[in-house]
């Protein structure tokens, strides 16, 4: 990471849930102010820290967020494949109100938690770049399409800073045989968001979170821009979760998403080219 910018107003939706947490700690005190949002309970406001409540599926509410904030690091969302009905509040009307209210404020950057999901119908054979078109693998992974979607248009139309984070698998340690691809550490996710937070000014990029695994199929040429340099690898669990963990389901294998593609899958693998 660079320095600290000890002037920044920084808010972080979603702040309560796993990331979110990992970051409250992480960048602790590399701020003017750390602004914690989210709709779940969260522990007390600490030095240099504001705690508010927040539905991001309530403009108001969000506009209130984002006032006086000079970059969001948008983590609110249902994480994961679910029915529409849960993810549209969230992942799509929550997303768009965090733009729109943050180009009304004046907000410099937006970082935007992307998922991996959003390319997860590439066929894993060929390893990807931030170039790849989007591929979603599930209704959640088209709502990431849609949040890097409304990125790009304000980047374009309203010159505000935009990155978006396609994450891999983000845990303490690796827990399958597709995790040794996609991990990414705490103390990694911590270092690419404190980079895209401090990186001197950018347009609109993409990056992979994930750390610096021997197995990653996903670059990126953006990392060396804002000067991220994961130095984790799950290859250190690999030995273990070969012998220990089963083989990946057949249609999982094929495919950058792995399991999220074989939910409801009732396709034809041979016709995804
Ligand atoms: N964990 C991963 O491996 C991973 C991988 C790819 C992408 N991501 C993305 O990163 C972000 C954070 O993931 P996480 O693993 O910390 O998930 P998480 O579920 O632990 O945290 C999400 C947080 O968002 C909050 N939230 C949900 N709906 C909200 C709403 N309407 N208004 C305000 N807050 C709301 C939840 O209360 C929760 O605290 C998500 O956008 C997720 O899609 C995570």
């Amino acid at each position: 990471m660079a320095h600290p910018n000890t002037t920044l107003r920084v808010l972080i939706t979603g702040a309560a849930g796993r990331i979110g947490q990992t970051l409250r700690d992480g960048l602790a005190d590399r701020y003017a102010l750390l602004r914690l949002a989210d709709i779940a309970p969260q522990d007390e406001a600490g030095r240099g820290e504001e705690v508010v409540v927040c539905d991001v599926a309530d403009m108001a509410a969000v506009e209130r967020a984002v006032a006086g904030i000079d970059v969001i690091v948008h983590l609110a969302a249902v994480p994961d494949e679910d029915a529409w009905d849960k993810l549209l509040p969230a992942n799509i009307s929550g997303t768009y109100n965090v733009f729109e209210a943050a180009r009304r404020a004046g907000v410099r950057r937006v970082i935007f938690a992307s998922s991996n999901h959003a390319v997860g119908f590439h066929r894993r054979a060929r390893p990807l770049d931030e170039h790849d078109v989007p591929r979603p693998d599930s209704r959640y992974g088209v709502t990431k399409v849609f949040g890097e979607a409304v990125g790009r248009l304000y980047a374009d139309k309203h010159a505000m800073q935009v990155a978006s984070l396609r994450i891999g698998s983000f845990q303490e340690r690796p827990r399958d045989r597709r995790q040794l691809m996609t991990w990414i550490s705490p103390g990694d996710m911590v270092r690419l968001v404190g980079c895209a937070i401090e990186a001197p000014d950018y347009h609109y990029i993409t990056l992979y979170g994930v750390s610096a695994n021997t197995r990653a199929t996903w670059w990126t040429h953006a990392a060396d821009l804002i000067g991220y340099r994961p130095e984790d690898d799950a290859e250190a669990w690999a030995d273990d979760l070969m012998s220990e963990m089963p083989a990946e389901h057949p249609v999982a294998v094929q495919f950058h998403g792995g399991p999220t593609c074989v939910v409801e899958f009732d396709g034809e693998p041979g016709r995804i080219d």
